[in-house]
C-alpha cells in the first residue's frame, strides 16, 4: 500500500470543526434556494468564488453569509449528521464539533431546538458509522460576554451533550481578558474550556489567554510558536493546540505549509491534534490534512498515528472511552504497517 492510502486509513480524531463552515457545497446551494436564492451563487463553479478569501476577516465575513442560509433549526440535523458523514469518510472515529448559537439566536432560532437537531444527526452517524461527537459551544467574541454568560444559562439548563465552551470570531482588538468572568463561569458549571487565539492576533493575546481563561486547548495557536516561554508554559500546563495547518494557509495566518509551527509546538512538548476548522471552505478534510503534512512538513505514519493518540488524551471524553479508542487506534494502525 502507498503511504497516501495508508494515510487515508490510519484512524483519526477531530478536535475543532465548525458544523456550519462543514456545510457541504450542493447542501449550501439547496439552503440557499430554501431561503429564496438570497446569495448569488447557483452552480458548484459559482462557489469557487465564495471561497476564495483575501484574509482572515473577508473568511469571517463568508462564514457569516452561510450562517444566513441556516433559517430553521432542522436543519442542523442535515449539516450535523452529512459533516459527520465526511469525518468517517476519513476514518475520523471521534469528533468535537463546534456550534455557534448566538449567529442563529439572533435571527430568532431557539437554542434548545437547535441542539436537539444536532443531537438528531450525531445519534444517526453514531448508529450508522460508529463515530461518536460531541459539542463545544463558541460564544462567539464579537458579541460581548454579557451574550456569553447567556449561553452558559442555556448551556446548564438545555445543552444535553454539550461539554466545552471556546472562543472564536473576530481576534485582534478584543483583548482575552473580557472573558475572564465567563470562562471562570463555565468551569464552575463544569465544562471543558478552548479558546480559538493566535490565529489572528499576536503571541500576547496567547499570554493573556493562558493567564486569565486557563482554556485547556488553545485552537490553532500560530502565534505562540514566536515565543519559546510560551510553549514551554503551555506543556507545563498541558495546554494542548489544536493546529488547523489548511485552515491558517487559506486565511494567510501561515504563507506555506511548509512555514506551519506544528513541528515547533511538538518539539516543545506540547501536544497538538491536526483539525479542519471548515472543511469544503478551505478546501480540506481530515486526509488532506494528514497528506499535506507528510508532504510538506516530512510526516511519517507513525508520527501522524501518535499524533492520533495524543488527540485522544486531550478529548473532552472519559477514561472508558479513551481506552476504547486507544485500543481501536492500535490494533487499526497495526494492520497497516
Ligand atoms: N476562527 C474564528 N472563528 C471562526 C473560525 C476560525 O477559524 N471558523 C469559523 N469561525
Ligand atoms: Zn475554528
Amino acid at each position: 500500500m502507498s503511504v497516501e492510502e495508508t494515510i487515508k486509513k490510519l484512524p483519526k480524531i477531530e478536535q475543532h470543526v465548525h458544523i456550519v463552515g462543514s456545510v457541504r457545497p450542493e447542501t449550501l446551494l439547496w439552503l440557499n434556494k430554501q431561503g429564496g436564492l438570497k446569495l448569488p451563487y447557483e452552480t458548484l463553479d459559482d462557489l469557487k468564488d465564495f471561497y476564495a478569501y483575501t484574509d482572515f476577516e473577508h473568511f469571517l465575513k463568508v462564514y457569516s453569509m452561510v450562517n444566513g442560509l441556516i433559517t430553521h433549526e432542522k436543519y442542523y440535523e442535515t449539516i450535523t449528521y452529512e459533516m459527520l458523514q465526511n469525518q468517517h469518510n476519513c476514518n475520523v472515529k471521534h469528533v468535537e464539533c463546534i456550534f455557534s448559537a448566538y449567529d442563529h439566536m439572533h435571527r430568532g432560532l431557539d437554542f434548545a431546538d437547535m441542539v436537539k437537531y444536532i443531537n438528531r444527526g450525531i445519534t444517526r452517524a453514531r448508529t450508522e458509522f460508529g463515530i461518536t461527537c460531541n459539542i463545544r459551544v463558541d460564544v462567539v467574541r464579537d458579541y460581548g460576554p454579557k451574550i456569553a454568560l447567556m449561553l452558559l444559562d442555556q448551556i446548564k439548563s438545555k445543552g444535553d451533550n454539550v461539554v466545552s465552551i471556546d472562543t472564536g470570531g473576530m481576534e485582534d482588538g478584543i483583548r482575552p481578558k473580557t472573558y475572564e468572568k465567563v470562562y471562570q463561569t463555565a468551569r464552575e458549571q463544569g465544562l471543558h474550556l478552548v479558546a480559538h487565539q493566535g490565529e489572528a492576533a499576536g503571541v500576547d493575546y496567547v499570554w493573556e489567554c493562558v493567564e486569565y481563561l486557563r482554556p485547556e486547548r488553545i485552537g490553532h495557536g500560530v502565534a505562540a510558536a514566536q515565543d519559546l516561554k510560551l510553549l514551554t508554559e503551555l506543556s507545563h500546563r498541558g495546554i494542548g493546540i489544536e493546529t488547523c495547518p489548511m485552515s491558517n494557509l487559506r486565511t494567510g495566518a501561515v504563507q506555506s505549509l511548509g512555514e506551519h509551527p506544528i513541528r515547533c509546538f511538538m518539539e516543545a512538548g506540547v501536544k497538538v491534534s491536526v483539525n479542519t476548522d471548515d472543511p469544503p471552505m478551505f478546501a480540506t478534510d481530515m486526509n488532506t490534512e494528514y497528506l499535506m503534512l507528510h508532504r510538506e512538513l516530512g510526516f511519517t505514519v507513525e508520527e501522524l498515528h501518535n499524533i492520533g493518540l495524543d488527540s485522544i488524551e486531550t478529548s473532552f471524553i472519559d477514561e472508558t472511552e479513551k481506552e476504547r479508542l486507544r485500543k481501536q487506534f492500535d490494533s487499526e494502525y497495526i494492520k497497516l504497517v
